[in-house]
């Protein structure tokens, strides 16, 4: 595997970082997780945004311009083998002696990247959908950033894998028990279905605006499905007709049970189906005209 640091392509056991990198002694950095389709990096521009939004909200100047980041990912795509792909950017606040400020004068950025091979979700997932469970969104204030310090969402999501679940949802507790809601998955944005309208959470600071979100509702919009961007809350979950968990590696799954109950039917339902179908059309349209 050719991975990519700091204006090398080389195999990646020979790719290191010293242990003063501030993103393995305070985790001071930001990433960004790109899919690649038949060799095509999808809604590049748009991650290239979001990994700008990430770099202002931890004060991390960009050290390449976004034609710059688009050259070295073809770059990164011609070297590795698969035609399917996921892109892991990364980069840290660099190398610095131990201290929580910023370095004075700056230094350099860390900058790694990595590829591996993209599969897509396996038709026994689709079929039946995926289990969840759900926790306390015990996170920070700002995961709109996506922010390489991820161990809030690693406890969370191990929950998950502990209880035999393939994610866990989210959700902010209220003053009330009744004003509880629900934010996203420990890696994932979640969707509520209800009397055959697609309910999204609004993107604010308490979740992370996901690509895959965005076409969504883009495909939403599109072909007339009834939506609405609203606060949803927890109680809204239990009596969802269907639950959907989108991310740029899973794209659009089927969540069919949450703690143990079924949700609605317990299959994977008709908004699922149509979203999936249209999903599938998007991309290789996407991917036809660039
Ligand atoms: N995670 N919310 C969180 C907390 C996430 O970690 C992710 C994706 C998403 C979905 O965003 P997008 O559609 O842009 O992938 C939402 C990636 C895949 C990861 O950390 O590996």
């Amino acid at each position: 595997m050719t991975v990519y640091l700091n204006g090398k392509f080389l195999p990646l056991e020979e790719a290191f970082v010293p242990v003063l990198d501030r993103g393995f002694i305070f985790g001071d950095g930001v990433y960004e997780v790109i899919p690649v389709y038949s060799r095509r990096a999808f809604r590049l521009h748009e991650h290239l945004q979001r990994l700008q939004a990430s770099l202002d909200g931890i004060r991390l100047d960009n050290p390449h311009t976004m034609a710059e980041w688009e050259e070295l990912i073809q770059t990164l795509i011609k070297n590795n083998s698969a035609e399917d792909q996921y892109l892991y950017l990364h980069l840290t606040r660099g190398v610095a002696k131990r201290d929580h400020a910023f370095p004075q004068p700056p230094v350099k950025p860390t900058v790694f990247m990595m590829s591996s091979p993209l599969s897509q979700p396996a038709a026994k997932l689709l079929a039946s959908g995926v289990s969840a469970t759900t926790a306390t969104d015990n996170r920070w204030l700002r995961c709109d950033i996506k922010a390489i310090s991820l161990l809030p969402n690693v406890l969370l999501r191990q929950l998950a894998v502990d209880a035999g679940c393939a994610e866990t949802i989210l959700i902010r507790e209220g003053s009330g028990s009744g004003d509880s809601f629900m934010t996203e998955g420990a890696a994932s944005n979640i969707f509520v279905v209800k009397n055959g309208t697609l309910l999204a959470p609004p993107k604010n600071n308490l979740m992370l605006p996901g690509i895959t979100y965005d076409v969504v509702l883009e495909i939403a919009k599109a072909n007339h499905i009834p939506y609405q961007v609203r606060k949803i809350l927890k109680s809204e979950i239990f009596d969802a007709d269907e639950i959907l968990l989108t991310s740029s590696t899973k794209e659009v799954l089927p969540v069919t049970r949450v703690d143990g109950k079924a949700v609605g039917s317990g299959k994977p339902g008709a908004m699922f189906t149509r979203l999936h179908m249209l999903y599938q059309e998007f991309k290789r349209e996407v991917m036809r005209k660039s």
